[in-house]
């Protein structure tokens, strides 16, 4: 199968940003579809790379876009509803996946590469992961890897994803500046795999148009797995900081998931505090074939995170003071 045009949902996110640099540099067209063209006019630099700000729920535009295209990317995804009762996931997730699906088959668009996350399941404990669970089987249901011409299915499933732009250890990054000394951490037993972002990128590369990856769900992680509280001390020390991290037991890392649900741009809610009561690590090593030699936190992290050298050499300059 030959593929020359691809057009990424969700291409403008973190993940979107990293992929569609690398889909321009091996050569490929790429078409995003965002809601808002102005907002992401940095990635119009790229010089085979079209933006077009269309309604990615509208199957009209998705049927328009796709005619002009080879692959489909599916990587729209939220951490976060506006509201509460799980409708915003069930939008996001299936409801698009499945528009996205009926667009590949009524285009012809051959191979469609699906970001689901690990422990994605119908069964999961959270809204997160059962939309993804239920958006991944479907995608799969509806691919047909035996007969010629028709649309091939591929999906990804993360654990949490690291690089210089993202929402996690950026984050986390951030709230730990804020705190005055003590750093009250829900789910801190919680384990995590964490995955760079240019592994992830490289792999699903390496899946566009591959008839080995067909039908596959490939669980994605990073060579070593962690205690969510392991990160969090990981990125206190990059920063300098001398933060005291306490876990929270379960009640208190409930109590203050409900609490935070209501403040302004949901930091965290019950139904983070529900995913993580799921590990999100890998119990296979990734195919060999992939040819990926996953890159540790510890490689990539504290160049992207470490305080600028002024602020450094003024927290080294009043700490001194205090000790001396
Ligand atoms: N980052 C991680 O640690 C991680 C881990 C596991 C799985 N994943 C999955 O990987 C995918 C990419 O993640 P990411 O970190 O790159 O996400 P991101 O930075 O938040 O980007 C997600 C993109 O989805 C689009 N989007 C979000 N909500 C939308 C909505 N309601 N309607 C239409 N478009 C919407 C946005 O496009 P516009 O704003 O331009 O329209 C945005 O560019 C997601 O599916 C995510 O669930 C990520």
């Amino acid at each position: 199968m030959v593929i020359k045009t691809i057009c990424i949902l969700g291409g403008t996110g973190f993940v979107g940003h990293s992929l569609a640099a690398r889909l321009v540099s091996e050569g490929y067209n790429v078409v995003l579809i965002t809601r808002n063209r102005e907002r992401h006019r940095d990635l119009l630099v790229l010089p085979t790379l079209k933006i077009i700000q269309a309604n990615v729920f509208s199957a009209n535009v998705l049927r328009n876009v796709f005619d002009d295209c080879d692959a489909v990317i599916n990587l729209v995804g939220i951490l976060n509803e506006s509201g509460h009762n799980g409708k915003g996931f069930k939008r996001a997730h299936v409801e698009l996946a499945e528009l996205v699906v009926q667009a590949c088959r009524e285009t012809g668009i051959r191979h469609l590469l699906h970001m689901s996350a690990l422990s994605a399941s119908e069964n999961g404990p959270s809204h997160y992961l059962r939309t993804k669970g239920k958006a991944e089987n479907l995608v799969h249901k509806s691919a047909n890897t035996h007969a010629p011409d028709s649309l091939a299915v591929t999906s990804f499933r993360p654990s949490v994803i690291f690089g210089p732009h993202d929402s996690f250890i950026n984050r986390f990054a951030s709230l730990l500046k804020l705190m005055p000394g003590f750093f009250p951490l829900a789910c801190s037993g919680s384990r995590l795999q964490p995955i760079y972002v240019e592994d992830v990128t490289s792999i699903i590369l390496k899946c566009i148009g591959n008839p080995v990856a067909y039908g596959k769900r490939y669980n994605l992680c990073g060579p070593r797995a962690y205690q969510l509280i392991e990160i969090l001390e990981f990125i206190n020390d990059q920063m300098g900081l001398q933060t005291r991290i306490i876990g929270l037991n379960n009640r208190l890392s409930w109590l203050q998931a409900a609490v935070l649900e209501f403040a302004w741009n949901k930091p965290f809610s019950i139904d983070n505090y529900n995913s993580l009561q799921v590990d999100s690590v890998c119990d296979a090593a990734m195919p060999a074939w992939f040819g990926i030699e996953p890159k540790y936190m510890e490689e990539i992290v504290p160049a992207y995170l470490t305080h600028d050298k002024h602020e450094k050499l003024s927290l080294f300059r009043s700490r001194a003071r205090r000790s001396g």
